[in-house]
């Protein structure tokens, strides 16, 4: 018989894990369309053509791409990230600016599979394009820090810079291509091949061999043009007014090609460096019109939501959530009692859950203890000859009759009132 497993890379994420995962994404809407975000589901595949704007020389594109011929001969892939997607929709659709969403979901990238680096893996985030005032830049960036800190992690590093405009951007390149040709010898052969496609991507290498050679680099910041410079000073002036801490990093270049001016990653000092960037965004001021589009400026971040966890773990906030039902329905008559009780329940706007099989009513008891219920109804034939439920109160193990008909009241009374589940005409 053969016995499956997840696929290298890829993870179950169970009870009560995944109602984590939903209270993350709650928690990152409401902090988001407060701002007025709206929220966009872009597909999960597309055009692969797409996905090659985030650059040829990147990884992502050039090496961990979930890309394939689909039935129909089109070369389509997995998307591995959402901002292309999103900037495909905007010159598609073409919405008045400032266009402004948030998104959440899996990414898939073939990558060396290890903890807190996955194959398949979600990311929150947002975009928002059509605005060229740094005072955007500001604002996206504080809706992630506001994020972060909402989950209750206090050890996440804000690390910033600007990769200026487009000219500045090539002069830089060539500035590093010469320099980095200069030393190719002191170089790993990895950064060697990387400096023949892309110089910026040098600068990436987290290999000890390559480190005193980066360290010694020219800097973006030489490079600048004036008003790329002004609207970075701008952005961290702004970053100052909201007492936002950040870190200036020259080195800071992204792993995607399609920045512009402002780019930035969250890190967590909880967290092993491999794998410690938690989330990282900028501008890509010249993406829409690469997909196709107007001329349009965007910004945005994506933070990663499995890497995010792995660092609330390691802050020892933000766990799972018990999970409990309000009610166990025991009921050693013949199970159709519970079937009815829970369901009013459920239509009241209680949770409830009961035992199946006919079990004893010892076995039905610890069924309820193990569910978290604050209260469990015992039917068995003295409460149906009267017409009540015994109600037992699994805190304190007190029990008491009810009449069938009191039984919401009772609920209200001690777990509050709920919102009925019903259709709302
Ligand atoms: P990124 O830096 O490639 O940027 O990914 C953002 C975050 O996603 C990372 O900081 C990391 O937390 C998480 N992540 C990336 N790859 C993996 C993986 N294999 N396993 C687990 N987590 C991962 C982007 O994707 C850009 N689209 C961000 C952006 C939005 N820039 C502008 N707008």
């Amino acid at each position: 018989m053969p016995s499956f497993q997840t696929s290298p890379g890829t993870r179950d994420i169970l009870p009560p894990d995944a109602a984590r995962w939903r209270e993350f994404n709650a928690i990152f809407a409401d902090t988001v369309e407060a701002a007025g975000y709206g929220c966009i589901i872009p597909p999960i595949f597309e055009d692969a053509a797409v996905f090659h704007r985030i650059g040829e020389a990147t990884d992502v594109v050039s090496k961990e791409m979930y890309d394939f011929q689909d039935k129909g001969g089109r070369h389509v892939s997995l998307r591995p990230e959402q901002t292309a997607s999103v900037c495909r929709a905007y010159a598609q659709h073409r919405p008045t600016t400032p266009w402004k969403v948030w998104y959440t979901g899996p990414n898939f990238r073939y990558e060396k599979a290890q903890a807190g680096r996955y194959r398949q893996f979600d990311q929150v985030g947002i975009e928002a394009l059509g605005v060229h005032d740094s005072a955007l830049d500001v604002e996206v960036i504080a809706l992630a820090w506001k994020f972060y800190q909402r989950l209750g992690l206090l050890n996440v590093q804000l690390f910033i810079n600007s990769l200026g405009d487009d000219g500045d951007r090539e002069r830089y390149v060539e500035a590093l291509r010469e320099y980095f040709l200069s030393h190719a010898d002191a170089l790993t052969p990895e950064a060697r091949q990387t400096l023949d496609k892309n110089p910026l991507r040098v600068l990436d290498s987290k290999r000890q061999g390559d480190a005193e050679i980066i360290a010694g680099a020219p800097k973006i910041t030489a490079f600048l043009s004036a008003s790329a410079s002004q609207h970075f000073e701008e952005v961290l002036e702004g970053l100052r007014v909201l007492d936002i801490p950040f870190t200036q990093n020259e080195l800071l270049v992204r792993g995607l090609d399609y920045y512009r001016r402002t780019t930035f990653e969250f890190v967590s000092t909880a967290l092993e460096s491999a794998q410690n960037a938690v989330g990282g965004g900028g501008r890509y001021d010249g993406l829409v019109k690469d997909l196709g589009g107007p001329d349009t400026p965007g910004i945005g971040f994506a933070l990663g939501l499995d890497r995010t966890l792995l660092a609330c773990d390691a802050e020892g906030v933000f766990g799972a959530p018990k999970s409990s039902v309000d009610v166990f329905v025991v009921d050693v008559v013949d199970g159709t009692y519970a079937l009815s009780v829970t369901s009013a329940l459920h239509d009241a706007g209680y949770s409830a859950d009961r035992a199946f099989d006919s079990r004893s009513m010892k076995a039905q008891m610890k069924s309820a203890d193990r569910s978290g219920a604050r209260f469990a109804i015992i039917i068995a034939q003295d409460e149906v000859a009267s017409g009540s439920y015994t109600i037992r109160d699994m805190t304190s193990a007190q029990q008491q009759l009810v009449a069938k008909g009191d039984l919401v009241e009772f609920l209200t009374r001690n777990l509050g009132a709920r919102t009925p589940r019903r259709h709302p005409s």
